[in-house]
């Protein structure tokens, strides 16, 4: 047997979603391990929200800053609820977007008993409902889970369950909920303030949100809260260049639409038909494809800055900003 199978054999650490993993998986939960699992936006690496030592676990496990806040995750929409001040524009928003891809910012309640680790020691909690069924299963028997991209801190966002393993090794165990639909992580927005301030766009577009809420605020980079918002983040292993429509010979190249092969050597098209939406779903997966030695860098087309678009370039940009 080949190394390579053998340490599949040994490392493969995929749990299919089966009745019994799934309980299996949030026994070891509610004990204080961290278990990656599903989500419509990308794989979390979860652990107890109220538990320091499932926290603490997480930011070693990421290699991630402490002063970097984690996502609470609740399916029971009273359960969240009680960790924060609620206001209109949750309310509003809860209604409109939740279970999905959107992440509020509001100021903790004094009586929450989330772990500090969690928050970072802010004063406010960003709190979310995700819309996969796997995640919803657990949560139903867990509670809250504290949840970041199930990523070393700085690099591309897991959209599938073999992304997780190979990113951490075998480490931790994974509950395969498939490819992720949205492949984008949540929108957030801060409700803390005056007035709703977004501080990263994502899986609910800019559009969407103003339908609802009237003219939104961008979070100036000055006053930035949400170190995931950090310069460099998504980093690929290569260089990368955005809207570059033809690409140098030595260069992958990373397409958008229907003028663009859909798929040759050292080419890959995020969506031939143009759809911001399944361009999106295959952002990270394909940027990882890509990522290979044999290649200077990595060339991205111009993608509208419309929808879904605003993430996608968002996420280029930090892919591509200078390395620190
Ligand atoms: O889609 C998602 O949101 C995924 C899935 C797993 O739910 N999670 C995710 O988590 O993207 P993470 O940790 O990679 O990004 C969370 C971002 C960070 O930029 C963090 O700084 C910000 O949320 N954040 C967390 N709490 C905050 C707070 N109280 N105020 C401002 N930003 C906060
Ligand atoms: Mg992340």
């Amino acid at each position: 047997m080949s190394h390579a199978v053998l340490w599949f054999l040994v490392k493969n650490m995929i749990y299919p979603p089966s009745p019994k993993n799934i309980e299996l998986l949030s026994q070891r939960l509610l004990g204080s391990a961290i278990v990656a699992l599903p989500t419509e936006t990308v794989y979390g690496l979860a652990g107890l929200a109220s538990s320091d030592q499932a926290i603490a676990a997480i930011y070693a496990q990421k290699k991630r800053p402490q002063f970097n806040p984690l996502i609470i995750h609740g399916y029971n929409l009273d359960l969240l609820k009680s960790h924060v001040i609620w206001n209109p524009w949750a309310e509003k928003l809860a209604e409109a977007f939740w279970p999905g891809p959107l992440t509020v910012v509001l100021p903790k309640n004094q009586n929450s008993n989330l772990s500090l680790l969690a928050l970072a020691g802010l004063e406010t909690v960003a709190i979310r409902m995700p819309q996969h069924p796997l995640m919803h299963a657990v949560l139903s028997k867990v509670g809250l889970l504290a949840a970041p991209s199930a990523n070393p801190s700085g690099s591309i966002s897991p959209t599938c369950a073999e992304d997780v393993e190979i990113a951490f090794h075998g480490a931790l165990p994974v509950l395969d909920g498939g490819a992720c639909i949205v492949g984008l992580e949540s929108t957030i927005l801060d409700l803390s303030g005056e007035a709703p301030q977004l501080l990263r766009p994502g899986g609910i577009s800019l559009e969407d949100l103003e339908n609802l809420l009237g003219p939104l605020t961008k979070g100036s980079p000055l006053a930035i809260k949400a170190p995931g918002q950090l310069e460099t983040h998504y980093a690929p292993n290569l260089p990368l260049r955005m809207n570059v429509s033809v690409g140098q010979k030595n260069e992958a190249f990373l397409a958008f639409g229907p003028e663009y092969p859909e798929e040759q050597e050292g080419l890959l098209n995020l969506s031939p038909k143009g759809d911001l939406q399944e361009a999106a779903s295959h952002l990270f997966a394909m940027m990882r494809k890509l990522d290979q030695s044999h290649y200077a860098g990595i060339a991205v087309a111009p993608i509208p800055h419309q929808g879904l678009g605003l993430a996608i370039n968002d996420r280029l940009k930090r892919a591509a900003a200078p390395r620190g």
